[in-house]
């Protein structure tokens, strides 16, 4: 009995992958479901049977509470971008400055969102989102779903692979026509429905979707001998995943400039939405050379396709208060069709953009939209006009509170300075819990509204104190026992984030993710940051006397003190927990810039080593660079250094540094 059921989990997998993954079925429909149909009687009699890799899986119909949390082995980085020839060019000769004679693979950039697989033993063991690169969602349910994804591969390996979830064309209007049937809200674009079905705690609803995913990267090539990115793409393919056709080897930027044009022409007609090429380097160990920013890696490339332009009628210029109390006028616009999503507001930044522009209320306009970037008003069409527009005029007051607004000298935009303005005090709400700062998932943007218009939620404590109205929450439209719990589970759980998290969301002007982070490491605690000077401030690499005048003078405010005070009170972790720094002599308060490829680190562990001793890394050599590190086949940063006379360490010297500090 075990036996026929591994061979028929082996006929129907392999039936699937050839259908699916190669366009190419080998048995016809009812034997196929004969196939299934045995396999399921098998089950049933003797669930003790069931394997992880069982193609029942693909059906779907675990219920999730909710999706756990996993933490990417290595981050998921997303690209930078690039718009035009030009910028193409640039990324090109950034890489030949290293000295290299850069082979690129050029891909398909696929409209959808991605995903990473893990694989034990050649078996599908999970399947994550990106989330916010360090930590995603548990979507494994939801991904055995995807015919294309193998639950089992060629090899007992084990493995991780990143590709794209993404629904075709055609599944995107068959859904939409069923939906627009029966009255349902309809999705604005394939990535959107993808996205959608891939968050279904009900994988039943997945599968219904039909999913598909394109496989396109290797995080961990070195582990099985892998030279080039093309050959990983091989390597993948072989082990069963479906690795993109179009994906090609160019020799030049001449080749590649070709094959962007070649498929531009062919988007349209391709079976599924695409926003753009991917550039990558091929050859791995220049990839190591080029490394990675804090959020891309150098030696890759999005080349997102133009945007395309419409035009529509601006119907009226409503204006939004922010966190800071700043007004910005927007565009409220007829409902126009731009590539795939529906646009019905774009942002006019502030009264001068609006004036340069010229814009009337009843003007027609020209909007631009390029994939996920926002839509923006190019220009009003003057020929358009027919005397019913009407001027636009900058409002002098709050349109919340009423309070009279102030603009500074020599700035552009207006603000409304009353701390009691609920819009004002919304958005920080807002932002206090968006994912970047203190992440409290269940907390969107509609339900802290809610929430503070019902008087749950009216301030930063409040949030902490949402517990006690549970037996309120559980009775409002939307929410139930299970959804309250998750959401009292996500708030008490922030209160372990690390500092850093904290000292985002309080949302102190010019203090962004990254000064919250500089900050969160150097203090190590709150009450050190509290008490710190402007003076002490801007002794650190980058932070200027506006941040740092900025910071004292938040924590020198009595309402920001108590602030801190209470949340301290209600056991909000006010302490750096990540990696901390470990001042040594030979890194602390150096400038280092890292050239060529080292023997024993990547770039990106170097530059690790580098801070967590407390130095600091810079992109380019100049006198303020006080050692630059020189691996194999080094750039002109190299003789740059030499001529500056800069202090040079190369493999040798980073080994009996590292001897020494390790002891
Ligand atoms: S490579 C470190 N290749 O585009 C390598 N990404 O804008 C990172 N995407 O987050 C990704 N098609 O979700 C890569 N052929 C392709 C892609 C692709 C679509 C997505 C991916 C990424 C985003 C960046």
């Amino acid at each position: 009995m075990e036996e026929r059921y591994l061979e028929l989990i082996k006929i129907i997998n392999e039936a699937d992958y050839n259908y699916h993954t190669l366009d190419n079925p080998t048995i016809t429909d009812q034997e196929y479901d004969s196939y299934l149909r045995e396999l399921y009687n098998i089950e049933e009699a003797h669930p003790e049977l069931v394997r992880s890799d069982s193609p029942s899986h693909r059906a779907g119909g675990k219920v999730l509470d909710e999706f756990k949390k996993i933490t990417h082995a290595i981050p998921m980085l997303s690209l930078s971008n690039v718009f035009n020839e030009e910028e193409i060019r640039q990324f090109d000769d950034r890489i030949k400055k290293e000295g290299i004679n850069p082979k690129y693979v050029a891909e398909l950039k696929i409209d959808g969102l991605s995903v990473s697989l893990n694989y034990k033993s050649g078996k599908l063991v999970s399947a994550a989102t990106r989330g916010d690169g360090i930590i995603g969602e548990d979507i494994t349910n939801n991904v055995k779903t995807i015919k294309t994804v193998p639950l089992t591969i060629n090899k007992p390996i084990d493995i991780e692979v990143r590709g794209e979830i993404y629904i075709s064309k055609k599944r995107f209007n068959e859904i939409n026509a069923d939906r627009e049937k029966k009255g349902l809200e309809l999705f604005q674009n394939c990535r959107n429905l993808a996205a959608g079905s891939i968050r279904q705690l009900d994988s039943s609803i997945a599968a219904s979707r039909k999913l598909d995913c394109w496989i396109y990267h290797l995080p961990n090539p070195t582990d099985y001998g892998i030279k080039t990115h093309y050959e990983a793409l091989n390597f993948m393919k072989e082990l069963g995943f479906k690795v993109n056709p179009n994906n090609r080897l160019v020799n030049s930027i001449e080749e590649l400039l070709e094959f962007i044009k070649e498929k531009k022409e062919q988007r349209d007609s391709l079976p599924y939405d695409i926003d753009g090429i991917v550039i990558k380097l091929n050859d791995l160990q220049e990839q190591r050379i080029m490394g990675f920013t804090a959020k891309y890696p150098r030696w890759a490339t999005a080349y997102k396709f133009p945007a395309t332009q419409v035009l529509t009628k601006l119907e009226d210029i409503v204006f939004t208060v922010g966190r800071t109390g700043q007004i910005t006028p927007n565009a409220v616009l007829s409902p126009v069709l731009v590539q795939g999503s529906t646009i019905r507001r774009a942002t006019l930044h502030n009264e001068d953009y609006v004036k340069e522009k010229d814009l009337k209320i009843g003007d027609i306009v020209s909007i631009r939209k390029a994939g996920d970037v926002i839509p923006e008003v190019v220009e009003s069409i003057k020929e358009r006009r027919n005397g019913t527009e009407k001027d636009f005029k900058m409002i002098d007051a709050c349109p919340i509170c009423g309070t009279k607004l102030v603009k500074k000298e020599g700035q552009v935009d207006y603000f409304c300075l009353n701390p009691l303005c609920d819009k004002r005090n919304i958005e920080s709400l807002i932002h206090f819990v968006d994912r970047h700062a203190m992440n409290i998932t269940g907390l969107g943007e509609r339900i802290i509204e809610d929430f503070y218009n019902m008087g749950f939620i009216k301030n930063i404590i409040d949030i902490y104190k949402l517990k006690e109205h549970a037996e309120d929450l559980v009775e409002l439209e939307g929410f139930g026992n299970k959804s309250v719990n998750n959401l009292i589970e996500a708030i008490e759980n922030s209160k372990k984030n690390s500092l850093e998290k904290l000292i985002f969301a309080l949302g102190i002007e010019q203090v962004g993710e990254k000064t919250a982070r500089i900050l969160a490491r150097r203090f190590e605690t709150m009450d050190n940051l509290m008490n710190t000077s402007v003076e002490v401030l801007t002794n650190i690499q980058d932070i200027g006397e506006i941040i740092a005048e900025s910071i004292v003078s938040f924590f020198n405010d009595d309402k920001n003190k108590e602030l801190i005070e209470n949340l301290k009170e209600l056991g909000i972790n006010m302490a750096y927990t990540g990696e901390k720094i470990e001042e040594k002599e030979q890194f602390a308060n150096k400038t280092f810039v890292i050239t060529g490829t080292l023997l024993n680190y990547s770039r990106d562990e170097m530059k690790r080593i580098i801070e967590n001793f407390g130095g600091r890394v810079s992109d380019s050599v100049s006198k303020k660079t006080d050692v630059v590190i020189v691996g194999d086949n080094p750039g002109s940063k190299y003789e740059k250094a030499q001529k500056l006379g800069i202090e040079i360490w190369n493999d040798d010297e980073i080994n009996s540094i590292m001897e020494e500090i390790n002891g």
